[in-house]
């Protein structure tokens, strides 16, 4: 990965120009938000899923753009929703990715349909698969609106892994308060199990989360807990981007230096067409094009001028001036649109003196 750390706002400016200018911008991970239909009734979702949106894609509308997006450079198409397994035609456009040549496909989960579609999980061999836990046994359930949805998650884990053995299993757990002392019995029973990550993302604020953003005391205990297990017991816990840079924290809680790559090199379909840089359902100003008005290739190399050259435009005072402006560029850019507290560099430096 590329280093930032002694790059000036005019040299990353004149790397993004050219990177542009010669068509080198990848889009290498591509996220598709297939439907709004969903079984279960989150109280955080961020996508307030539940009926499927009107006029959704259709199969015979993705193809042709997974096919654009195969040419660009994508080599991971991963689907979100909704719920993804509620699509009848998933497994038949997974196969279609492959076949187009790109190489890793994944998708995320509730869990729920997974045990009934094992064999046609197994045959289309993702090499990722995110199935949700938001807390131990019942608290899940009360979270996610369905009783038995955590047995259902941890038997989807056991399928996924021990049966099939897709090689990239992982659990994301989207923390606030109230499930904050679930995180460590979830953690207890997924080590029990086979999995290959533990993903803690603090919840954003939009859909129906509006209004459940996480004050401070709440990331600094989950900071504090991901820290812990990292270093002194070596569990693969990762911390979400959406925490933005963190500073000498950043590699020890996510293993990797902080880069949202919206935009530079990775895209999100929306479920009727719109592209974004990540999936932000509320913010209609964020769509870069329609993928039914316009080539996915136009939309890639004339668009997100928001996240390219032009992202310091959307950036406040404080990140213009902070030492660290060009590796953290303002961070999760959905936190900062959502309004809720996007910076978080003063808790990091805290703990770190601290435990490090
Ligand atoms: C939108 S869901 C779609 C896939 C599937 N239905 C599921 O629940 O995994 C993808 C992931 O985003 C998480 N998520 C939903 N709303 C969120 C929010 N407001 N903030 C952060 N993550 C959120 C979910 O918990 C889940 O882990
Ligand atoms: S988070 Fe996933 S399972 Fe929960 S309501 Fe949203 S889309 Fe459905
Ligand atoms: S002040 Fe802005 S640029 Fe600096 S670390 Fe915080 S969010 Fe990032």
């Amino acid at each position: 990965m590329l280093d930032l750390s002694d790059v000036s706002i005019k040299e990353y400016n004149e790397l993004c120009t050219s990177l542009v200018e010669e068509q080198k911008l990848k889009p290498t991970i591509v996220q598709w938000q297939c439907t709004k239909e969903c079984n279960y009734h989150c109280i955080h979702c961020g996508s307030d899923s539940g009926k499927a949106a009107p006029d959704e894609l259709h199969s015979r509308e993705v193809l042709p753009v997974i096919d654009d997006l195969a040419n660009l450079g994508c080599q991971m198409f991963f689907l979100t929703g909704g719920e993804p397994l509620l699509r009848e035609d998933v497994f038949e456009i997974l196969d279609h990715a492959k076949d187009a040549g790109i190489s890793q496909t994944g998708f995320a989960t509730n869990g729920y349909a997974v045990e009934e579609y094992k064999d046609e999980i197994a045959r289309i061999e993702c090499a990722s698969i995110m199935v949700s836990i938001d807390g131990y046994g019942k608290k899940h359930d009360q979270i996610r609106g369905v009783p038995g949805a955590y047995e259902r998650a941890v038997r989807a884990i056991d399928i996924l892994k021990k049966d099939i053995g897709v090689p990239w299993v992982g659990t994301c757990t989207v923390f606030r308060e109230e499930n904050l002392p679930e995180i460590p019995k979830i953690l207890t029973d997924l080590l029990q199990r086979n999995f290959d990550y533990y993903r803690l993302n603090s919840v954003v604020p939009e859909g129906r989360a509006r209004g459940l953003s996480n004050p401070p005391s709440v990331i600094e205990k989950a900071l504090r807990f991901a820290l812990k297990k990292r270093k002194d017991e070596g569990i693969p816990l990762v911390m979400g981007e959406n925490l933005g840079f963190l500073g000498p924290l950043d590699e020890e809680v996510r293993g990797q230096p902080f880069f949202c790559g919206s935009g530079i090199g990775t895209l999100t379909i929306m479920e009727r067409g719109e592209i974004q840089g990540c999936n932000a359902s509320d913010f209609v100003h964020v769509n870069e094009g329609n993928i039914r008005e316009k080539n996915v290739k136009d939309i890639w190399w004339n668009g997100f001028h928001q996240f390219r050259t032009g992202i310091w435009d959307t950036l406040a005072e404080q990140c213009l001036e902070c030492k660290y402006a060009v590796q953290c560029r303002g961070g999760c850019w959905k936190m900062r649109i959502t309004n809720a507290q996007f910076c978080y560099l003063d808790i990091a430096e805290k703990i770190a003196e601290e435990m490090l």
